[in-house]
């Protein structure tokens, strides 16, 4: 890349730090960090349609229908602050998506640049995932053994009561990872294929990753 990319995927499994990753990346960027995970999780709260269409996937930690998470990408995109680029956070997760995406983008003129491939062990998938702590106020994120807030339960940021997420109960992580395996996984080959896929080693602390994440994406010519 001779250029700071601007539309960039943060692709991996459940649990890999996409989430951590993005949301630091897209500020130091100044463009915004779209997660369709977070975006569906909004819809279910507020009880939504587009909730309750999506509310029994993430449940059962399956993946919401390619036709309601490719209109709420399309909707968001279409919003002003992405129009000069994007951090994507489990967008997209099926090669229909990516092809859609690559679609959409062209259709603007524009082009996602890089992929970055966030790996780590599948233990430490599990554990980051089982011990995960979000803010029901803001959705900050901790961990009880990683990150865990000052005091107990509180959030913080703005003192909000900190929860599980529903689908970070063991079994159903298990079953993300699988729908990982077979879903997600071929798009590492389908981005390799136009040249545009980048790998980040996703352990070690936040800071380490997101060093390795900076120099990754550096220009050079
Ligand atoms: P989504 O919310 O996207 O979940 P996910 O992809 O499974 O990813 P996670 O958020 O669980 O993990 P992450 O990699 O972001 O890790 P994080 O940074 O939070 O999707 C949820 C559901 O929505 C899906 O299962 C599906 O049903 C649906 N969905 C979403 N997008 C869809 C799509 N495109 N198509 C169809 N369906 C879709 O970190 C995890 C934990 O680890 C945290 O506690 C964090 O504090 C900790 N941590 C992070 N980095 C580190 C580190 N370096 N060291 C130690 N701990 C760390």
């Amino acid at each position: 890349m001779s250029r700071t990319a601007r539309r960039i995927i943060l692709l991996g499994p459940p649990g890999a730090g996409k989430g951590t990753q993005a949301e630091r990346l897209a500020r130091r960027l100044h463009v915004p960090h779209v997660s369709t995970g977070e975006l569906f999780r909004q819809h279910v709260g507020g009880h939504t349609p587009l909730g309750q269409e999506a509310e029994a996937s993430m449940r059962r930690g399956d993946l919401v229908p390619d036709a309601v998470t490719l209109g709420m990408v399309a909707e968001r995109l279409a919003e002003p602050d992405a129009v000069e680029g994007a951090v994507f956070d489990g967008f997209p997760r099926t090669t229909a998506q990516a092809e859609a995406l690559d679609q959409l983008l062209a259709d603007r003129g524009q082009r996602l640049e890089v992929a970055v491939l966030l790996e780590a062990p599948r233990e430490e998938l599990v554990e980051r995932l089982t011990g995960r702590r979000l803010c029901g106020a803001c959705q900050a994120t901790y961990h009880v053994r990683w990150s865990p807030p000052a005091v107990p339960g509180r959030c913080d940021r703005c003192g909000g009561a900190l929860m599980a997420r529903p689908d970070d109960e063991e079994a159903t992580v298990v079953r993300r990872l699988e729908v990982y395996d077979t879903e997600t996984r071929p798009l590492v080959a389908y981005y390799a294929a136009s040249d545009r896929l980048l790998t980040v080693d996703g352990l070690g602390s936040v800071g380490d990753v997101a060093a390795r994440l900076e120099e990754v994406l550096a220009p050079h010519d």
